[in-house]
């Protein structure tokens, strides 16, 4: 059987890779998968759904959402991995998916050179945000009273690898606070626990908590970022507010198989380009506290530099790190 599949994909790459393949050039033909590799609802979701919608204006063809969760996304992005590289099965990710689960995880294919990057999304800082009935309003406050909590406070996390969880391992280096990391599909499913006091506290990303913080429904005490979020002034920064230097921010983007054709990783790349251009999509990911990749990012080769950059800054830290399977 995986003979066959392997003859099927050689004559697949050999077809589209032919210049000018007709394949290629009336690509897209037909309804295009986006896999979003977390729970339907969270951050990663909400970016694949303002993305495709405006993608499809472009492409002339829909996109249909695919949530394959499970193991710090790695099952999604693994479904896109063993995807035709025909351009029809788009992975959307992160620092979690596309550089962290290669640190934590036996992946069975390689984050690099097994998929080929389109374009560099938004980013966000993450928060530190806690269910209501703790008795703290401040970082420090806060900070005091997880030291304090007789037994390992309880932090969501979406799975071991992902952005929710590496942001906690650093959470627990910078402030030597032990948590206990509850895994879930996604940081949708941790934020409902969250906000009935389920769990403790998330490093979350700001675009998932942002809606309960203003709902007043969760606690913000901190963004991981040097500067503000325009959308979310009133939350300070982890130097304001007493963890100086905790910086992280969580960058997405979006991968197809590898050997799908430059043709079609550029139209891709197009679309996506010019969705992250029109003010309607801008103001949406800007109200998230989403800031928009610059200009020179742009590129397919971006992507790929800056995935590599990232994998050698965090690699050493997670290999480092004694990461729990979940
Ligand atoms: C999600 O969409 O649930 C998040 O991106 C998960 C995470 O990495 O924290």
């Amino acid at each position: 059987m995986r003979v066959v599949q392997g003859l099927i994909r050689v004559a697949l790459v050999v077809l589209l890779a032919s210049p000018g393949s007709a394949v290629a050039e009336d690509f897209p033909s037909h309804q295009i998968t986006m896999v979003v590799p977390f729970s339907a609802g969270g951050p990663t979701d909400a970016m694949a759904r303002i993305m495709s919608e405006r993608m499809r204006v472009t492409l002339g063809q829909s996109f249909v959402i695919e949530n394959v969760t499970g193991a710090g996304g790695s099952l999604g992005v693994g479904r896109v991995v063993r995807a035709a590289p025909d351009g029809y099965t788009v992975s959307i990710g992160h620092l979690g998916t596309h550089v962290a689960n290669g640190a934590v995880y036996k992946l069975g294919y390689d984050l690099v050179t097994d998929l080929a990057p389109v374009v560099l999304l938004p980013s966000n800082p993450m928060v530190i945000v806690s269910r209501n009935n703790i008795p703290a309003k401040t970082l420090p406050e806060l900070l005091a009273w997880l030291k304090a909590k007789p037994t390992p406070p309880i932090a969501g996390t979406a799975g071991a690898g992902s952005g929710s969880h590496i942001a906690g391992l650093y959470f627990e280096s910078v402030t030597g606070i032990k948590l206990e990391f509850v895994p879930y599909r996604g940081t949708a499913p941790a934020m409902n626990d969250l906000v009935a006091g389920q769990i403790d506290l998330m490093i979350d990303q700001t675009s998932n908590s942002i809606a309960q913080v203003r709902a007043g429904t969760i606690r913000a005490y901190a963004v991981t970022d040097a500067k503000r979020v325009d959308s979310a002034s009133d939350i300070p920064t982890t130097d304001e507010a007493g963890l100086p230097g905790f910086h992280m921010t969580l960058w997405s983007g979006l991968w197809v198989p590898k050997d799908t054709p430059g043709e079609i990783v550029a139209r891709l790349n197009a679309a996506a380009v010019e969705a992250m251009g029109d003010p309607v999509v801008r103001q949406k990911f800007e109200q998230l506290g989403l800031e928009m990749p610059d200009q020179n990012q742009l590129s397919p080769e971006a992507l790929g530099a800056w995935q590599k950059s990232e994998i050698a800054k965090w690699w050493p830290m997670l290999k480092a790190a004694d990461i729990k399977m979940d």
